[in-house]
């Protein structure tokens, strides 16, 4: 293809994307694949500068507003920014910088989180909220201001603190309205329920939740919102963006202050940024890069803009944890619980740095709603360290080739006739013989969080299996050298390694030993509440269901599974033979006499003197437990900066909460 034709095939394909993406708030193509067609855009226009036209993406922003709202104009325009991914492309954009400034001396920036949501300016006069629209095209954009005014955390009028600033007459503020990742999961889980498609991401969620012509849909929707900018203002007093920022604050705006972070060099930024990333999912909303700014107002003027972005400001992206790409097949995985799930087989896709050849559909049910077809182009997400799964199809894509997928009556693996529970969408395999669970108890019994034996992976186990050698977890520990080494690709060493982490294991917790057991619905957690109440296996043994729902953390689900468990005698021998191949358990120690012994304890926001995991641990070690979120038994809500949902919750429920100091006082602050 030639160059012209190419420039306008891309220039035609972002256009499409832009209306996807910024008018029907359904976009077709992950943000990466976006990047992409953009990035190779504006290198071929680099190229042929005589082909850049007005209309072209990259010289606008977003897309003109949809017709059924009334227009704002801005009285400024609402850019966009450039992006960059790398560590290089940050050095150059200071170098840029610098060279544009005339001057080498070191330009101090603001790093902070790029909120993956829609950008929304709110025009304050005397005080009062008196327009709100969205960006549209830059120029001018779509009056939300109704829907605005749902939000809760917009303040209608602005406030004057004792001693501060009071806001300048007229006030454009500019940010980010967003939906909590919680609020999405709950809207889309309602959403499929009622037979309409899940959005996409919060983003898309957000967006469509802010464009509703009836504002009360808008009010139903959690809602939220980030100041990160101003627009046009009278007279301001203030030298930094930092400082704006306080300003911000000070007259009532949310602003996300614990993460604007000052940089006095690229090395600094770039390891700011690193930071963000490490902590992305740490955020209750969703990030999707940092933006770099230069701090000094004057300086920012100074740099001015280019036609779509300023020269003062740049997103650094992090790696997409979405990507998009092609269904290969579709086939049916077996687990350890008989639970027979499908598996998008993918053309391989980077996400968050990993690559991912799978991704689950969960069940029939999912399939069904979301319409994936075996053949489909979808876009995959993978969040954190949770398995990656199909989000949605894209249907205008298919070619009519793409197949639908039925779960199989049977099972796959060992050919049982599969059944469903009323009301459980999961199809199980009812053989508890079924190599697929043998295998897949094994895997559990032997994972990190159980006996935690190392180097007993997928295949050493199949062989085992396949060659008689064990049959159930006791037979572990009866394996010798000569069983190991008839084994494929295992040599004498790696034999002995074995064995030794075999025998190692046999001295492991209670807690360990009753999560390796895999009784349904119990989890480490659960587990170690299981291992601290009863001391000892056989008292566990006998517990009745009343007993155990009586316990906090217990409920009815998980009492009658453990009931279960234990009344089949088959799984009582088993563990007989197990403590009889000299497995030692040791009981956990009495709670320390400390106020906050058998509390539980929920942590929101960000801790400024210790890190989670520190807090988690100086906890758990005065006999308290953790809990993710505020519930009926909560006793404690520790609350840093930028707190959650948590925090309302334990509001309503009347849960004492503390603050850091607060929280180390309860234990006469027993830090090391
Ligand atoms: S500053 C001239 N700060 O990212 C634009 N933008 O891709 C100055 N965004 O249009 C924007 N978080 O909607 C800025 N902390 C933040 C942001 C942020 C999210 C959005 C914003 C902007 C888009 C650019």
């Amino acid at each position: 293809m030639d160059k012209v034709s190419e420039i306008e095939k891309l220039q035609e394909e972002i256009r499409y994307h832009n209306h996807r993406y910024y008018s029907l708030d359904d976009p077709e193509i992950s943000d990466a694949e976006y990047d992409r067609l953009f990035k190779r855009l504006l290198n071929l226009e680099q190229q042929h500068p005589e082909l850049v036209t007005p209309e072209s993406p990259t010289q606008m922003v977003g897309a003109r507003p949809q017709e059924t709202f009334s227009e704002v104009k801005h009285r400024l325009p609402m850019l966009s920014l450039g992006n960059s991914f790398s560590d290089q492309d940050i050095r150059d954009f200071d170098t840029r910088i610098k060279r544009f400034l005339g001057n080498d001396s070191p330009v101090e920036y603001t790093v902070e989180p790029k909120i993956d949501g829609l950008a929304v300016e709110l025009v304050y006069e005397n005080g009062a909220l008196v327009v709100a629209s969205t960006r549209g095209d830059g120029f001018t954009g779509e009056n939300v201001t109704r829907n605005i005014k749902t939000i809760l955390t917009i303040p209608l009028t602005l406030t004057q603190k004792k001693g501060a600033l009071p806001p300048p007459d007229l006030l454009e503020v500019r940010g980010e309205v967003y939906m909590d990742l919680e609020a999405f999961e709950i809207l889309n889980h309602e959403r499929v329920e009622r037979d309409l498609p899940p959005f996409a991401n919060p983003r898309n969620a957000a967006a469509g939740s802010l464009r509703q012509l009836d504002p009360k849909i808008t009010a139903r929707r959690p809602l939220n919102m980030f100041c990160y900018g101003i627009g046009m203002t009278s007279e301001l007093s203030c030298n930094t963006h930092h400082e704006l920022m306080t300003l911000l604050q000070q007259w009532g705006l949310r602003v996300n202050r614990p993460y604007i972070h000052k940089c006095n060099t690229p090395t600094e930024v770039i390891d700011y940024c690193r930071h963000l990333e490490e902590i992305r999912t740490q955020f209750f909303f969703e990030i999707d890069g940092a933006v770099i700014k230069v701090n000094r107002l004057d300086l920012q003027t100074r740099l001015g803009q280019k036609s779509r972005s300023p020269r003062w400001s740049m997103a650094y992206k992090f790696k997409p944890t979405q990507e998009t790409t092609t269904i290969t097949r579709i086939d049916v995985q077996v687990g350890r619980t008989g639970a027979l799930t499908p598996v998008a087989h993918l053309k391989p896709v980077e996400l968050s740095g990993v690559i991912v050849r799978r991704a689950t559909l969960h069940n029939q049910e999912e399939i069904d709603k979301k319409d994936i077809r075996e053949g489909d182009l979808v876009i995959v997400q993978r969040a954190g360290d949770v398995i990656p799964e199909v989000v949605k199809a894209i249907k205008p894509k298919r070619t009519g080739i793409e197949k639908r997928f039925i779960m199989p009556y049977r099972c796959p693996v060992c050919g049982s006739d599969v059944s469903k529970k009323e009301g459980e969408v999961v199809v199980r395999c009812p053989n508890p013989n079924c190599p697929a669970q043998v295998r897949g108890s094994f895997k559990h019994f032997v994972s990190k969080g159980a006996m935690n034996i190392d180097g007993l992976g997928d295949k050493i186990i199949a062989q085992l299996i396949e060659k008689r050698l064990i049959e159930e977890a006791a037979d572990l520990y009866s394996l010798t050298l000569d069983n190991l080494i008839t084994l494929d690709k295992i040599k004498e060493r790696s034999a002995t390694n074995l064995l030794r982490a075999i025998e190692n294991s046999k001295k492991t917790t209670l807690a360990r030993f009753i999560y390796a057991l895999g009784i349904r619905h119990v989890g480490e957690y659960v587990a170690a509440i299981l291992a601290e109440h009863f001391g000892d296996i056989e008292r566990l043994g006998k517990a009745t269901e009343e007993e155990l729902i009586a316990i906090d953390g217990i409920g009815p689900q998980i009492a009658e599974s453990i009931n279960a468990y234990f009344e089949d005698h088959p799984n009582r021998d088993h563990i007989k033979r197990l403590i009889q191949t000299g497995i030692e358990l040791e009981a956990p120690s009495p709670p320390p006499a400390s106020p906050a012994a058998g509390k539980t304890f929920v942590i929101t926001g960000t801790l400024s003197s210790m890190k989670r995991s520190e807090a988690k641990e100086v906890i758990t070690r005065n006999g308290g437990r953790m809990a993710s979120s505020v519930g009926r038994n909560t006793d404690y809500l520790i609350a840093g900066e930028s707190p959650g949902s948590n925090l309302r919750k334990a509001r309503d429920l009347g849960v004492t909460i503390l603050n850091e100091d607060e929280l180390l006082k309860l234990f006469g602050d027993d830090r090391e």
